[in-house]
């Protein structure tokens, strides 16, 4: 079956769905876009455009979670398949604020399933995450690993894959790629996109980034008590880049066979606090400060992919390692003191 051609993207304005589109838009697809800006800016679409050369397509704002604003994109535009990024993803946040995390994932998931269902749309990629996989076992972890959500961010996306996978099993021709991303970092290497969270950053890398800018006075790692051959936790570090190309890579496997199929996206190899630090500093330049501070509640030793199966059924693997992955997200802090929001440094267009 050829890929399909118009896909509605949710979510598109965030982190992974702008890169996303600029990837999809580059493989010649027709995008509708959907966001409600909860977490990022229309301004990145000129960044998308500028990157992919053309419109990005018709941009909606709007929440997931209105039912008729919805269904009025899709009886506007026909749809081949949905990329559905749209969630709030925080981990701290979600055990703080629950309801908001169900309401907004699993609503947001079932409120677009109701829309596509009556619009006869049959073909979704959507955005799972390795926290499902809780504490892990140690070792790489395969798609088989029990699921075992320990906050309510992950018990949002297992709770949407058990629907995803009801859906499948109850309507004939439904497929869904569930894509279970491990750490994705880095940025656009145009220096146009990147991770822009709001205020301090609670994940590893756009930390590092704020440190090595100045903003933020040293790295506080958490915790060097960890089992692990330098003490420090280890995760398992995915190039932004290569994580669209895998959902650009999924349309095209969307036709093979109906029915819920889970991937892990992941490098398989995990890499220590530390070592992203050490590589953060190559790519700037200079050392970046540290402490050692406390553990931090719920964080656990090390969550690695066996990212065999991807790389099995679609011949998909990650092509970039840490230094890309860092060399990306500083070129993007650089060049971006403002953000999306501000005019790119002597940013080029060229990928
Ligand atoms: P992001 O916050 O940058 O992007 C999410 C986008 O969805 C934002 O533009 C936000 O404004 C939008 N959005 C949120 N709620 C909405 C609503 N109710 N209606 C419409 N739009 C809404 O996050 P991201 O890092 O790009 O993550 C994308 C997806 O990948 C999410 O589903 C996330 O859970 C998942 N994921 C991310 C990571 C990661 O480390 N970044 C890891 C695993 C899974
Ligand atoms: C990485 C490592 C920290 C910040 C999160 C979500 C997960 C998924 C991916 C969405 C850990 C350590 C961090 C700091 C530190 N997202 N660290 N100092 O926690 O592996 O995963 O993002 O689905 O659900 O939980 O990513 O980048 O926060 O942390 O020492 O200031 O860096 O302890 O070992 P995490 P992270």
């Amino acid at each position: 079956m050829n890929a399909p051609s118009t896909i509605l993207v949710t979510g598109g304005a965030g982190f992974i769905g702008s890169h996303a589109c600029a990837e999809l838009l580059d493989h010649g697809y027709e995008l509708i876009v959907v966001d409600n800006y909860s977490n990022s800016t229309p301004q990145v679409f000129a960044r998308v455009e500028r990157i992919a050369g053309r419109f990005v397509g018709t941009v909606y704002e709007l929440d997931i979670r209105d039912r008729h604003a919805l269904s009025a994109v899709f009886d506007r535009h026909s749809v081949d398949a949905v990329v559905h990024f749209a969630a709030l993803k925080a981990v701290g946040e979600s055990t703080r604020m629950p309801v908001e995390y169900y309401d907004t994932n699993v609503g947001g998931t079932t409120t677009l399933l109701r829309a596509m269902h009556e619009h006869g749309v049959r073909h979704l990629v959507f955005s799972s995450s390795c926290s499902l996989y809780g504490d892990g076992d140690g070792g790489p972890l395969s798609e088989g690993a029990p699921v075992r959500p320990t906050n309510p961010y992950a018990a949002s996306k297992a709770a949407c894959e058990k629907i995803l996978a009801d859906v499948c099993r109850r309507v004939p021709g439904f497929t869904v790629l569930s894509l279970r991303y491990f750490n994705p970092v880095g940025a656009h290497p145009s220096g146009l996109l990147g991770e822009e969270p709001c205020g301090t950053p609670d994940n590893l890398m756009p930390y590092l980034a704020q440190v090595a800018i100045g903003k933020l006075d040293r790295l506080h790692v958490f915790g060097d008590d960890w089992a692990t051959p330098d003490g420090t936790a280890v995760r398992d570090y995915l190039h932004v880049m290569d994580t669209v190309e895998a959902h650009r890579i999924a349309l095209e496997h969307l036709g093979d066979s109906p029915g819920m199929h889970e991937y892990n996206l992941g490098v398989g190899k995990g890499s220590s606090v530390l070592e992203v630090a050490a590589a953060f500093g190559e790519a700037c330049g200079r050392p970046i400060p540290y402490d050692i501070a406390p553990r931090r509640p719920g964080d656990v030793r090390e969550l690695v992919a066996d990212a065999t199966a991807v790389a099995r059924d679609w011949g998909w693997r990650p092509t970039r390692n840490l230094a890309d992955m860092c060399r990306d997200a500083w070129r993007f802090q650089r060049l971006n003191p403002s953000g999306h929001a501000g005019s790119a440094r002597q940013a080029d267009r060229k990928k």
